[in-house]
């Protein structure tokens, strides 16, 4: 065996070896390089997950990538013709995994993938996948600033001190204010991994930057390697700076939200891994070696801005497969949940060992008033401030084309020169509509948000004085069109304000639950600051600036990629304070202590204005204070795992293909868990049988200062979906569960009873 892996599909490298050595690879091994190797079209990327331990063979291969490579070579001696016409076969070993699967990724074609099918070490080959991408005021309304004794987080000398966050995102502009390193002391010993930036730019805050695109070159032809080893990602650049930017004095964007800028973590370590590329998405196979490599290179905790909608079950992504590696190595994983709410069953990343984090509301708002020719003045918001807007009266036109102002020539036929228009969603993007507006003449937009977003209004900056508003209040502004004899606006900008009553509300994009894959777990977990979040970014989007302008290194995005970040640097700050907490115990601590009010003490709300149910919420809206005094905490080891998806169901080969590295197991030996008894911070019981009742177990572990006095109370039998919440009260601390009630298939979910206990 050992000489067959220098026969037909011989490995000029080791696969891990040219993830690593990317400039010098290319250099010396075009055939590693893309473009026109693979015109054939034979070949495409497949993850093969492999039934045999390593250990199995150590006697005869170094290593996993020498091992992985013969088991490649047995079968590509036995497609010799392809691989006489294929000169890329040189490469097929993309990546050779050591810690998220038992397996490598490779380049095969499908005679190949079908001859492989026949070895007694295969389990499954999975097609090549792609994933997509889904702050200056955070700081205060999280509870992380203020006094040690009104419980400033940050005064307790936390924040972040000696915790690496790993990000997996589409790149980071080294170069940014938010990741000087002054005042940051050099990461920990156990810091293993690289920065492939050449020389200056890491520093003891940017501690590493990889590229993986081993995987993403074969599929996307054209794709350009990095031109720097890692590219300068907007998403990336605003990702890693929320979770653990420094402080930066003076950021805003046009004047707004004008402050200190600084991550939820501002003197944590980021590692970054480059996994996604602009307009393409993230290929899973790299997201894999990422996770792969992270956890090797010492990371404590995991930022993924990405998901994929389609998975199946928790065996067939990179997220969770990754995800249960790192509970292992007592790494918490943070994703976001998805942007495609207010839907059911639109929540990604939700295997129950990863944190999943939703987007709510900010209580910072824009403020922008539309002032009517009838003195009613309405409120939106605006990134669009200009310096002398004046305070006459303009006509008030609406677009006569589609609505949506997406014809340069109606709005010209219309002469709007001078005029405010209002535009609805949709059609183009925002910054083109106010581009055609600018240049057929107008003074200023009213842009229309969709209906879907209810009161929740997402600004841009545009080219010219724009008030974003909500669908509510265009009705209204359209109604006065209609009655006023000569229609007439103006707009006063009033800046940036804070303290927006009924504040936070569940973002209207933030995806929702029931969770597909594991209907007995709630998801999301919990939400997080996800609209309208300022944080750094190379360049502003979409916007020119003239050669003497300064160009704007914050601006703001909305996402639950802008939540998960959040909860990323919150869960260093908790890994900081207690260091030896399983990554279970702190997502405990984030849900039992999360918001399930508003800032008027009511139930928060969602985005169209009624009680957002817990498939929105989760357990609720962070609390950062709160979270690093729990008082108890749901603990669970990765091992407590195997039985819960042994009750699942699912295979033996699918439950070890997630479990691995740990040994494999047989589930007809094991006990199985139902979900509701996974020791989980939040509680579901699907009542399906008579009589409707079921017993749930769960096993707190106190963590706080005192032994607690006991009191529950939980929620009552079914009828419909029920939400109730189990709280472990004493002294200081309320250990707070959401407790949701589902009826069975063949019920039909009844709209939720607000019933609260
Ligand atoms: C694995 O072993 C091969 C051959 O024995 C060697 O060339 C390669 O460098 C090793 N790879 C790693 C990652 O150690
Ligand atoms: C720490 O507390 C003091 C008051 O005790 C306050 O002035 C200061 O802003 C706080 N610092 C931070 C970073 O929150
Ligand atoms: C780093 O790389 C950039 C882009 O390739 C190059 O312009 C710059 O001179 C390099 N800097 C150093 C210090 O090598
Ligand atoms: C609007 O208010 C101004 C000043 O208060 C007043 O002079 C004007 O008559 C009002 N217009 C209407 C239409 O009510
Ligand atoms: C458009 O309207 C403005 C202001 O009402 C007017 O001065 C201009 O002559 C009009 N242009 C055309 C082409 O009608
Ligand atoms: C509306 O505008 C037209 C033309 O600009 C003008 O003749 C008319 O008097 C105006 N009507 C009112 C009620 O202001
Ligand atoms: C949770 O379980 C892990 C693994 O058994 C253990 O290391 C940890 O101390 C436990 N408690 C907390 C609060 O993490
Ligand atoms: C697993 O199978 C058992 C026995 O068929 C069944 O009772 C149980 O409901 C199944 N569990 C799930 C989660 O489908």
């Amino acid at each position: 065996m050992d000489s067959r892996s220098h026969g037909w599909c011989s490995l000029p490298r080791p696969a891990i070896a040219a993830a690593v050595l990317l400039a010098v690879s290319l250099a010396a091994t075009p055939a590693a390089s893309h473009g026109g190797h693979d015109d054939t079209g034979l070949h495409s990327n497949y993850l093969i997950i492999v039934r045999k331990p390593y250990e199995y063979d150590t006697n005869v291969y170094k290593n996993v990538s020498s091992w992985h490579a013969s088991l490649l070579t047995s079968v590509c001696d036995m497609a010799k013709e392809t691989l006489e016409k294929d000169p890329s076969s040189m490469s097929r070993l993309i990546y050779s995994y050591r810690n998220v699967v038992n397996g490598f990724a490779a380049r095969l074609t499908p005679e190949e993938v079908e001859e492989m099918s026949k070895k007694d070490w295969f389990v499954h080959a999975y097609p090549e996948k792609t994933y997509q991408l889904q702050t200056t005021h955070t700081p205060q309304l999280l509870g992380l600033m203020g006094s040690a004794r009104r419980g400033g987080v940050w005064n307790t000398s936390n924040m972040g001190e000696g915790i690496i966050i790993g990000i997996l995102d589409d790149g980071i502009y080294a170069g940014h204010p938010s990741f000087h390193g002054r005042d940051m002391k050099p990461p920990p010993a156990k810091w293993n991994g690289r920065c492939d930036f050449n020389e200056t730019v890491c520093n003891n805050k940017l501690i590493g930057a990889r590229s993986f695109f081993e995987s993403a070159k074969w599929k996307w032809k054209g794709l350009r390697d990095p031109v720097l080893p890692i590219n300068e990602g907007q998403h990336g650049t605003h990702t890693s700076s929320t979770a653990a930017g420094s402080f930066v004095a003076g950021a805003n964007i046009f004047g707004n939200a004008l402050g200190t800028a600084g991550g939820m973590a501002p003197r944590a370590h980021i590692a970054f891994y480059q996994v996604c590329y602009v307009e393409k998405g993230c290929d899973r196979d790299d997201i894999l070696a990422a996770v792969d490599d992270a956890l090797e290179d010492g990371v404590d905790i995991l930022s993924l801005s990405l998901g994929d909608e389609q998975a199946d079950d928790f065996s067939d992504d990179p997220v969770s497969l990754g995800g249960y590696t790192a509970a292992m190595h007592g790494v918490l994983v943070s994703a976001a949940g998805g942007n495609t709410g207010p839907g059911p069953s639109t929540v990604v990343n939700e295997a129950p060992w990863v944190l999943t984090v939703g987007a709510g509301t900010t209580d910072r708002r824009f403020v922008a008033t539309v002032k009517l020719g009838d003195n009613v003045s309405l409120d939106g918001e605006s990134l669009s401030e200009p310096k002398n807007f004046g305070d006459e009266m303009r006509p008030l036109v609406r677009d006569v084309g589609d609505g949506m102002c997406t014809s340069e020539n109606v709005l010209r036929a219309m002469n709007v020169t001078g005029k405010i228009i209002i535009c609805d969603a949709g059609g183009e993007l925002s910054s083109a509509k106010a581009k055609m507006a600018l240049r057929a003449g107008a003074a200023g937009m009213i842009l229309v948000s969709p209906q879907v977003f209810g009161s929740v209004v997402v600004p841009r900056p545009h080219v010219l004085p724009t008030v974003q508003v909500p669908f509510a209040t265009a009705q209204k502004i359209k109604a006065y069109i209609r009655t006023a004899q000569n229609s007439t606006a103006n707009f006063i900008f009033k800046g940036t304000v804070f303290n927006t009553p009924k504040s936070p509300v569940v973002a209207p994009f933030s995806s929702r639950g029931p969770n597909r894959r594991s209907r007995g777990i709630l998801k999301p977990d919990i939400i997080g600051p996800g609209v309208n979040i300022l944080a750094g970014v190379p360049k502003i989007e979409d916007m020119e600036f003239g050669p003497d302008e300064e160009m704007p290194k914050f601006d703001i995005k909305s996402g639950t990629s802008m939540a998960a970040p959040h909860l990323s640097g919150i869960a260093a700050l908790i890994k900081n304070a207690h260091p030896t907490w399983s990554p279970a115990a702190i997502k405990s601590a984030l849900m039992t202590t999360a918001d399930s009010t508003d800032n008027v003490r009511k139930p928060i709300s969602d985005s169209d204005g009624s009680p957002a149910t817990y498939f929105a919420l989760g357990a609720g809206y962070v609390n950062a204070r709160k979270a690093m005094d729990p008082g108890l905490v749901y603990n669970l080891t990765a091992a407590d795992y195997v039985p819960f998806l042994c009750g699942l169901n699912y295979t033996d080969q699918r439950v070890n293909m997630i479990i691995h590295p740990s040994p494999p197991v047989e589930c007809a030996k094991m006990p199985k868990l139902e979900q509701k008894d996974l020791n989980y911070p939040s509680i579901t019981a699907i009542l399906d049988q008579t009589p409707f009742s079921a017993t749930i177990a769960r096993s707190a572990t106190n963590v706080g200062a005192a032994a607690h006095t006991v009191k529950t109370a939980s929620g009552r039998a079914p009828a419909g979906t029920i939400e109730g919440e189990l709280k472990w009260v004493s002294g200081k601390y309320v250990v707070r569960s959401p407790i949701l009630v589902c009826p069975g298939t063949g019920r039909s979910a009844a709209t939720p009873a607000t019933e609260r206990t």
